[in-house]
């Protein structure tokens, strides 16, 4: 089965085709073609991502990131494709900028590929950029005649984490009940999976995202957006010079000692906002300040995802989302880890899939056929369909 996936929740705009054979969980997922835009250039300047124009810029790149993965998978062939209804390709692509006269121009220029499944994020994700990528599926529908499964974007990050790309192209086996802690720009969350498909919310953010309190920690410091990496790289080296904590304060590290599984990241945010002001912080400091806000981020996820595996007996920790690809996390969360849990298989996405990315909504839409075709239940979006998700 070959499946084009299309991920356009935030500011990637990505497109993938990966060959599957096998059923899920035990396929092999061969990723053959795989384009990814970042606009976070674009959003530097504004400090954050901008909705509206993160919809202009995914509408743009749409279909250079389809033909980008066309030609990597050696399925871009010159030619025509038959459009059976321009007329409805225009309709369901009417609210985003040039984006059919761009397929159509592109349709009439290349043969497309047979196409089993789209798959595609529906959400969680910014409503407008959400919708670029929905619509384009749906067009690509009425060309491919392929079904479109509509994709959860957090389903995703759970499984890059258990997609190994290097090694067999397969996911791994995990245990259950199951733990995802998944870590992103919009989302901190703890999720019991008992079964594929049977998640739970054992516990989340009461207010902001930790890679949210990343990128403002990092404005406040005058860094660059994203934050994350950047505090990341500049904590590693407040580390290794063993730079004196910045401030005479221990920064909190909020709800760490509650009895629930929920998170806080308002509270820190605001503590470093404090000790800040409005003076300018020399390198070193700005690198100590990386190290201690990090330490205490870190902490706190760290405390609830050992309360939540001692709590739920759990022998398979997940971890996925954007500040999965921080170094300090990985190592607690692996060799810290491993001191008192010996017996517990952790899984961290590949580097290049810990961020958004269109591989994960590939394998997250195979997933989601087959668990609710078992539930007996899959809602396909209809290319003819409204606009609700
Ligand atoms: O999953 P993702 O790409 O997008 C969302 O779904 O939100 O996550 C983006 C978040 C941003 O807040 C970014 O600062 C953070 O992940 N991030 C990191 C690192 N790389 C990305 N946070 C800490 N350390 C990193 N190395
Ligand atoms: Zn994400």
């Amino acid at each position: 089965m070959r499946i084009l996936s299309i991920e356009t929740s935030c500011d990637e705009t990505a497109v993938s085709i990966v060959e599957v054979d096998g059923e899920f969980p035990t396929a092999t997922y061969t990723l053959v073609g795989n384009a990814l835009f970042s606009q976070v250039d674009l959003h530097k300047e504004y400090g954050g991502v901008f909705p509206q124009l993160a919809k202009r810029e995914h509408a743009k790149t749409l279909v250079p990131m389809l033909e980008k993965a066309l030609r990597e998978a050696e399925l871009l062939e010159p030619g025509t494709t038959d459009i059976d209804d321009e007329g409805a390709l225009r309709e369901i692509l009417s609210r985003e900028d040039n984006l059919g006269d761009d397929l159509i121009t592109f349709l009439q220029k290349y043969s497309l590929p047979e196409i089993h499944l789209i798959t595609v994020t529906t959400g969680p994700g910014l409503e407008p950029a959400l919708w670029v990528g929905v619509s384009f599926a749906k067009a690509l529908a009425i060309v491919t005649k392929a079904p479109v499964v509509p994709t959860h974007h957090m389903g995703g990050h759970i499984l890059a984490s258990l997609y190994d790309v290097e090694v067999d192209d397969a996911l791994a086996p995990i245990q259950f009940p199951a733990l995802a802690l998944l870590v992103s720009g919009g989302h901190t969350e703890l999720i019991l999976m008992k079964n594929w498909g049977q998640y739970e919310k054992v516990g989340q953010t009461r207010d902001d995202a930790v890679g949210e309190a990343f990128d403002k920690v990092a404005r406040l410091m005058g860094l660059p957006y994203p934050g994350g990496p950047e505090i990341g790289r500049r904590a590693a080296i407040a580390r290794t010079a063993g730079l004196p904590p910045y401030g005479d304060k221990v920064l909190p590290r909020p709800m760490i000692h509650n009895d629930d599984f929920d998170f806080s990241y308002a509270g820190l945010k605001t503590a470093v906002r404090n000790l800040v002001g409005d003076k300018t912080l020399s390198e070193d400091e700005k690198n100590a300040l990386s190290r201690d806000f990090e330490d205490a981020a870190i902490e706190s996820l760290y405390a609830k995802t050992l309360k939540a595996i001692d709590h739920f007996g759990i022998a398979t920790l997940i971890i996925g989302g954007g500040v999965s690809a921080n170094a300090f996390l990985r190592q607690t969360f692996t060799e810290k880890l491993l001191t008192t849990h010996p017996h517990i298989e952790v899984y961290l996405p590949h580097r290049h899939l810990s961020t958004d990315n269109s591989v994960m909504i590939a394998l997250a839409g195979h997933a989601q056929l087959a668990t609710a075709r078992t539930a007996g239940a899959i809602a396909f979006i209809r290319a003819d369909g409204n606009r609700s998700l």
